[in-house]
């Protein structure tokens, strides 16, 4: 198997496993692919990547470079952001739950801030009150891929609920806020093309009341990120185009509708630029052939957790043995003392055996950010690839990093 033309045993040879490589060529096209669908001949479209899907530098200067700002949700990420030297426009802070000290190194930082709560605003302003300040809204629903990343409606600990929008507002205001922009973010990995629309629609009509109230307008709407990607056969991509489309007719009819005013049209995504563009490479330590079959590899749930965390599927390809019949139906475990550390339950797949190298596909997003040092298993290394280089960009961690911290 290659990797953006290169064999990719070549790489497990040289950095060893578990090992995550990324083809930066992908990255790039994945972003002006995007960047293509979400334009307007009147609305301003502003996309962010929101880094917390893979915040590498190296990542991070591919994205920038191809006209992202960033979104990030902690004080770490916002300093990536800001190492990227971008303007601070391009910078979004979205964070929950915020403390005073970071509300106040974000205001400081003069990026544009998307406060969870009214009560984050109250902290906010002990540092100073904003001429711009956005609320993420909670639009009463929402609607993830699995339910552990279904991140709006009752259940969600994210956001201001819908019902309390204008008091949200109204608090600005009477604090001095002269300009305002609205954010939600429902859910993440869903391929459904209604979704975005529909939730659009359903935060500007509550817009619509905060506006008629108060009689403020918006200049920022940000529809936030969650366009899933296929990770498996039987899933199709999403329609970028039809989205877009959509999205833009609603965001003008209701703007004129519920005289929002002419506000931009903003989203930050993660897993669309990244997901597709990462794989992680890993070894088959053992075979057991117990209750039923296990093929045990070096990575784990503490390399990759989306698995054990939300039961998410990857797909897995044996290198060198892509043609061989799936006869067999194994778990992939890893080596981490818990039971939940199966990277596959029951799948088909060909005859393996030890140091046999297997390739996790679709492991770009939500992957090495993911990653912990349990059971004293380091971290993984990184490798990128882009234009033909094959680049190490982070080295494996050692067990000397881990003493590096102990007093
Ligand atoms: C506030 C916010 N924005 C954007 C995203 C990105 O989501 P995705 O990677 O699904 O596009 C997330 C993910 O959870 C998020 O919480």
């Amino acid at each position: 198997m290659k990797i953006n033309n290169v064999a990719v045993n070549k790489i497990a040879e040289k950095y060893g496993t578990p090992t995550y490589v990324y083809d930066l060529n992908k990255i790039e096209t994945n972003v002006n692919h995007f960047r293509k669908a979400f334009q307007h001949d009147t609305i301003k479209t502003e996309i962010f990547f929101a880094m917390k899907a893979n915040c590498h530098p190296a990542i991070l200067d591919i994205v920038a470079k191809n006209g992202l700002g960033m979104d990030c949700v902690s004080p770490g990420e916002l300093q990536l952001a800001l190492n990227t030297g971008l303007p601070k426009d391009k910078i979004l802070y979205t964070a929950n739950y915020e403390s005073e000290a970071e509300l106040k190194f974000a205001l400081e930082s003069g990026v544009i801030i998307n406060l969870d709560d009214i009560s984050s605003f109250h902290r906010l302003i002990r540092t100073g009150v904003p001429e711009f300040i956005s609320f993420r809204i909670n639009p009463g629903k929402g609607r993830g891929k699995y339910e552990q990343i279904t991140t709006g409606g009752v259940k969600a600990k994210f956001g201001v609920p819908f019902e309390k929008a204008i008091e949200a507002y109204q608090t600005a205001k009477e604090a001095g806020v002269k300009r305002f922009g609205a954010h939600m973010m429902t859910g993440s990995g869903t391929l459904d093309n209604e979704h975005f629309p529909m939730m659009l629609d359903l935060l500007l009509s509550h817009l619509g009341k905060v506006s008629e109230k108060l009689g403020i307008e918006f200049e920022f709407i940000d529809m936030g990120g969650g366009f899933g990607i296929p990770y498996g056969k039987d899933e199709a991509p999403m329609n970028l185009q039809l989205i877009a489309k959509n999205c833009y007719k609603i965001l003008e009819e209701r703007s004129r509708e519920f005289h929002l005013g002419n506000p931009s049209l903003s989203m930050e995504p993660g897993r669309i630029f990244v997901g597709d563009a990462g794989w992680l490479m890993t070894r088959v330590n053992g075979i057991k052939e117990s209750y039923k079959k296990f093929i045990g590899v070096d990575a784990g749930f503490h390399t990759l957790i989306r698995p054990a965390l939300y039961a998410a599927k990857h797909t897995f390809i044996v290198d060198g043995k892509e043609e061989l019949p799936l006869k067999d139906i194994v778990s992939i475990c890893g080596q981490i003392c818990e039971n939940t550390d199966i990277l596959a339950h029951d799948i088909p797949f060909p005859a393996v055996a030890e140091k046999d190298l297997i390739i996790i596909e679709n492991a770009g997003a939500y992957g090495n950010v993911m990653s912990m040092p349990y059971n004293m298993r380091m971290r993984p290394a990184e490798v990128g690839i882009y234009n033909g280089e094959v680049k190490l960009i982070t080295r494996r961690e050692t067990i000397d990093d881990y003493f590096r911290r102990i007093q």
